[in-house]
């Protein structure tokens, strides 16, 4: 749910940990983008991947020299990063690089199968009953019954998933989503969400991303009823949620 915005500080620090969106950041192109290709494979959006120019540059096709380039203008765009390892390098993919693999994979999604679909599994859990709070401020429940045709119940059910679902549900981001807008109420900053239709176990409801969120783990959702009730959910209870791009 979209959460009250942080202090300044706190709120500059979040911009530079989120992945940035990719018109924030100079593309990698061409051949440099086929060197985060080759990373991303091995793995290293999480364990570095330790290469020479020389071995990188071989599986793209291109020179040592050529290779090296790339790396320079990646690292100085933010979206790979470089430690000396003996002769070699360690590289990493950094969240800002899987941004922009990410915008490519939507792009090749679109043109061999349409809208965007995907399935996630998790389980339920409780949060700190902010959800309540937040769906009951007017400014959220007026555009929530707008865009999403139906007054949401005053809350959000949470459901965590593993790393592997959560790298799926990051697609989201690529997708066009329906917006609600960031509000100012009693002095307080609200920050604003995109929601994407899902069905939790059959059951219509929609995922809510918010603009800035505490959670690694945990997706939220919103419906028109109660979902423990509507499902018969516990804390631990394992739920499938079907998505797809409106
Ligand atoms: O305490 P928590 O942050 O998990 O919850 P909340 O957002 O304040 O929502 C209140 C309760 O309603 C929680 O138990 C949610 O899991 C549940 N809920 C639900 O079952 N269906 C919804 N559409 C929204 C919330």
């Amino acid at each position: 749910m979209p959460r009250k915005e942080p202090p300044r500080k706190a709120r500059d620090a979040g911009a530079r940990a989120r992945p940035p969106s990719t018109a924030e950041r100079p593309r990698a192109r061409g051949d440099a983008l086929a060197v985060l290709k080759v990373l991303a494979l091995a793995g290293a959006d999480h364990t570095p991947a330790v290469l020479t120019s020389r071995e990188l540059g071989d599986r793209i096709g291109v020179s040592q020299q050529a290779a090296d380039r790339y790396l320079v203008a990646l690292e100085s765009a933010g979206l790979v990063a470089r430690a000396l390892a003996q002769r070699r390098q360690r590289l990493t993919v950094t969240p800002a690089g899987m941004a922009q693999l990410r915008s490519e994979y939507q792009t090749y999604r679109r043109i061999f199968e349409g809208r965007g679909r995907l399935s996630i599994s998790g389980t339920v859990v409780s949060g700190l009953g902010e959800g309540r709070y937040y769906l009951s401020q007017p400014g959220y429940v007026v555009q929530f019954s707008e865009r999403l045709g139906y007054t949401p119940y005053p809350g959000t059910l949470n459901v965590r998933v593993g790393p592997p679902a959560l790298r799926r549900v990051a697609l989201v981001e690529g997708w066009t989503g329906i917006r609600i807008d960031g509000f100012e109420a009693g002095g307080r900053t609200f920050g604003g969400a995109t929601c994407f239709p899902a069905r939790m176990n059959g059951h219509a409801c929609h995922l809510i991303h918010p603009d800035r969120t505490h959670y690694q783990d945990v997706v939220e959702f919103v419906a028109a009823e109660r979902l423990r009730d509507a499902l018969s959910l516990h804390d631990d209870d394992a739920v499938r949620v079907d998505l797809e791009e409106p």
